[in-house]
C-alpha cells in the first residue's frame, strides 16, 4: 500500500525513547507515523499534514495532553485522539472522554492493547464521517427528489391544462400565453421571484375549472344567454377546489379563485375588490378586510388574461387587435382592472417593441 493510503497516526509524546518504539511498532503494523515532542509541535505538523489519528500523552512539559486534546478537537474534529497516560485515575480518564478522547491506553504500552484501540477508534471514526456524508447527501436527496416531485407534479398539471385547451381551438395554448404576460407584468411592476413563481403555476392551472363546465357552451358559437353565463362563472370556483387538496400555497389559490374579480368589486366570484385601503387602522376588521382585497399578482393575472382573451378568435368574434385591447384596458382603468396593472402592461408592450 502506498503511504497515501496509509492510516496516518501522529504520535505526541515528550519521551523521544517512547516515541520511537511506538512509531516503530506501528509503522511494522501498516501505520504511517509522525512524531512530536508536546503539543505545540503536534498544532504545527497538523496545520501542514494530513492525520487520521493522534496518539496523545496526557503528561507533558507545557501544554498538558488535556489542553491539546480540546485544541485538536476544536480545529481538526475528524482526527481521532487516544489518549495514553501513566496513571490509571478514572475520574481523569471520564474528563478526557468527555472532552472529545475516543480511548486511552496505560503506559507502558502493549502493541495488542494500543492496536485493538486504534482499530476500534477508526472504526468510529469511519462511521461517524459516513454518517455526516449520508446526511449531507440525504439532504442533497431529498432537495432533489423534492424538485423532480415538483416537476412531475407540473408537468402533469400542464398537461392537463394542455388537455383541456386541446378540445376548444379558440383557447388553444391560452394558458401558456397568459402565464408569459402575467410573469411579464410581475416582472414590470418588481414582484419578489417567489411571487412570480406562484404566477407561473396560477397562470397555467387559471382555467382549470372548465373541466366542470359543459363543452357544449364552451364551444357555443354565439354569445351566452345569461344562465349559460352563469354556469361559466362557475369555473373559478372549481378550479380553486379542484386544486386545493394539492397546492397548499392560498396565494395561488386565491389567484385561480379571483382572476374574474373586478378593481371595482363588480367580479366574480366573492366581488373582491383591489387597490389600498383609504385608512389603515390597525383594528382586525380592517385587517380582515384587507386581506380580502384583491392582490397585486392577482391583477396581474386578471390583465393579462383579459387581454388575451380579446386578442384571440373566439366562437362569436373574431380576435381584437393589440391597440384595439389595450384601448379596452385604459377605458376599463379602475373598473374591471388595476390602473397600476394596466399601466405596468402597456410599458411591457413598449418595451417588448409591440405598437400599441
Ligand atoms: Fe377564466
Amino acid at each position: 500500500m502506498s503511504n497515501e493510503n496509509k492510516v496516518k497516526i501522529l504520535i505526541v509524546d515528550d519521551e523521544a525513547g517512547i516515541r520511537d518504539v511506538l512509531s516503530r511498532k506501528l509503522s511494522s503494523a501498516g501505520f504511517q507515523c509522525l512524531t512530536a515532542p508536546d503539543g505545540k509541535d503536534a498544532m504545527k505538523l497538523l496545520k501542514s499534514d494530513r492525520a487520521d489519528l493522534v496518539l496523545l500523552d496526557v503528561t507533558m512539559p507545557g501544554k498538558s495532553g488535556a489542553a491539546v486534546l480540546k485544541d485538536i478537537r476544536k480545529k481538526y474534529p475528524d482526527i481521532a485522539v487516544i489518549m495514553v497516560t501513566a496513571v490509571a485515575d478514572v475520574q481523569m480518564v471520564i474528563n478526557l472522554m468527555k472532552a472529545g478522547a475516543y480511548d486511552y491506553v496505560i503506559k507502558p504500552v502493549e502493541l495488542n492493547v494500543l492496536l485493538f484501540s486504534i482499530g476500534r477508534a477508526l472504526e468510529k471514526r469511519r462511521l461517524i464521517l459516513e454518517n455526516r456524508e449520508y446526511q449531507l447527501h440525504l439532504e442533497q436527496k431529498v432537495a432533489q427528489q423534492t424538485d423532480k416531485i415538483r416537476q412531475a407534479f407540473l408537468n402533469a398539471i400542464t398537461s392537463l391544462a394542455n388537455a383541456l385547451e386541446a378540445k376548444d381551438k379558440y383557447t388553444h395554448g391560452h394558458s401558456k400565453r397568459v402565464t408569459e404576460t402575467a410573469v411579464a407584468i410581475a416582472r414590470e411592476m418588481a414582484m419578489a421571484p417567489d411571487t412570480i413563481e406562484k404566477i407561473e403555476l396560477a397562470g397555467l392551472l387559471h382555467d382549470i375549472g372548465k373541466i366542470g363546465i359543459s363543452e357544449a357552451i364552451l364551444n357555443k358559437p354565439a354569445k351566452l344567454t345569461p344562465e349559460e353565463f352563469q354556469h361559466v362563472q362557475l369555473h373559478s370556483e372549481i378550479g380553486g377546489r379542484i386544486l386545493k387538496p394539492i397546492i397548499k400555497d392560498k396565494e395561488i389559490l386565491a389567484m385561480i379563485r379571483h382572476h374574474h374579480e373586478y378593481y371595482d368589486g363588480s367580479g366574480y366570484p366573492d366581488g373582491l375588490s383591489g387597490g389600498p385601503l383609504t385608512q389603515e387602522t390597525g383594528d382586525p376588521a380592517a385587517a380582515k378586510a384587507k386581506s380580502k382585497r384583491l392582490s397585486p399578482c392577482t391583477m396581474a393575472l386578471s390583465v393579462a388574461d383579459a387581454y388575451d382573451a380579446m386578442t384571440t378568435d373566439r366562437p362569436y368574434r373574431p380576435a381584437m387587435t393589440t391597440e384595439a385591447a389595450c384601448a379596452e384596458l385604459e377605458r376599463d382603468k379602475g373598473k374591471q382592472f388595476c390602473p397600476d396593472t394596466v399601466d405596468a402592461f402597456v410599458r411591457h408592450l413598449g418595451k417588448a417593441g409591440k405598437t400599441i
